[in-house]
């Protein structure tokens, strides 16, 4: 099978070439899966024509896996119609190469798609309702991919993704542990944090499962993330506690932590088995990550 990923340079992106790579040794891995890990170099998404032009000089995949995404959550409110390009329009072009191709496509998309009104975790067919330009470029990319293939996709909604790789939270707090005596974090917003390499293996798991490969199957939405819930305030206070740094941590709320974009109140997402499998609670994957902490 000839299986494609973009965002090479991401933390999904990285993190499942680590544990394909890690896979191929232990299984002793006959080379059947042909993996082309691709960036913005090889396939960049903010052109129509790019990608016309790089599915049809390239083989045809079997499956299409889209880590890329135009990320910066505050810089979206200022390039809207950039986040819109490449969370929604090239989605569509990957959804129309997709069905070209006859391939399978797993696309990423993320808990902002919800208003975090809730006060319970949010299921798969909950009502979205974004209250920022990245979240409604991302629904937008679902929507889009639902409409163009009805079946054969599969949409992963994942939260606070952190990993080894790229910038995020546990590497911003752990620098700012060392560097300063003194922090504030917000302590009124509730998420399920998601360590990248737990999310690229239930990715390999769906790829490898025998029944995914030769089977048409309605397009589904999954929720995919570590299990529990935290604020940003309690996590950050669980990475000091287990990195031993010793700063002080001060809780703020949203109202006094001003970003262009507003960010929901509460995204725990009910987390879907994906083929049987039980996601790792959000602190025994923190504890797991020795290179990080
Ligand atoms: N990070 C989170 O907390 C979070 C939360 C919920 C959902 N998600 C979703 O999870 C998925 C993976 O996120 P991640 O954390 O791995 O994101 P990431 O680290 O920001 O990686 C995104 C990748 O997309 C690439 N990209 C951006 N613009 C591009 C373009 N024009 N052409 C080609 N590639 C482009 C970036 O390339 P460069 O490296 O060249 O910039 C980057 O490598 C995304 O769909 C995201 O929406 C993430």
């Amino acid at each position: 099978m000839k299986i494609l990923v973009t965002g090479k340079e991401g933390q999904l992106g990285q993190s499942l070439h680590k544990v394909i790579s890690a896979s191929a040794k232990i299984d002793n891995d006959d080379g059947s899966n042909e993996f082309t890990f691709v960036g913005r170099k090889e396939l960049d998404l903010s052109n129509d024509s790019n990608i016309n032009h790089y599915f049809n000089s390239n083989n045809k995949f079997d499956i299409i896996i889209n880590c890329a995404a135009y990320t910066a959550v505050d810089k979206a409110e200022e390039e809207p119609e950039l986040a819109n390009q490449i969370n929604h329009l090239a989605v569509k072009q990957l959804a129309e190469a997709a069905n070209r191709q006859k391939s399978k496509l797993i696309h990423i998309s993320t808990d902002y798609v919800f208003d975090g009104e809730s006060s319970n975790p949010y299921t798969e067919v909950d009502e979205t309702n974004p209250i920022n330009v990245y979240g409604k470029t991302k629904l937008a990319g679902e929507e889009t991919l639902q409409e163009i293939m009805p079946t054969n996709a599969i949409i992963i909604r994942t939260s606070w993704v952190y990993s080894e790789y790229s910038n995020n939270f546990v590497k911003t707090i752990l620098r700012l542990g060392k560097e300063k005596d003194e922090i504030n974090v917000v302590s009124d917003q509730i998420g399920s944090p998601t360590y990248a390499t737990d999310l690229a293996e239930a990715i390999l798991t769906i790829i490898n499962n025998k029944d995914y490969k030769n089977k048409e199957r309605p397009t589904k939405i999954y929720h995919y993330s570590n299990e529990g819930e935290i604020s940003w305030y309690d996590f950050a206070k669980e990475i000091f506690k287990l990195a031993r740094i010793e700063c002080q941590i001060n809780p703020i709320s949203s109202s006094e932590y001003i970003t262009k974009a507003k960010r929901p109140v509460y995204t725990v997402m009910r987390v879907s088995k994906i083929n049987n499998i039980q996601s790792n609670n959000w602190k025994k994957s923190l504890i797991g990550i020795q290179s990080l902490i």
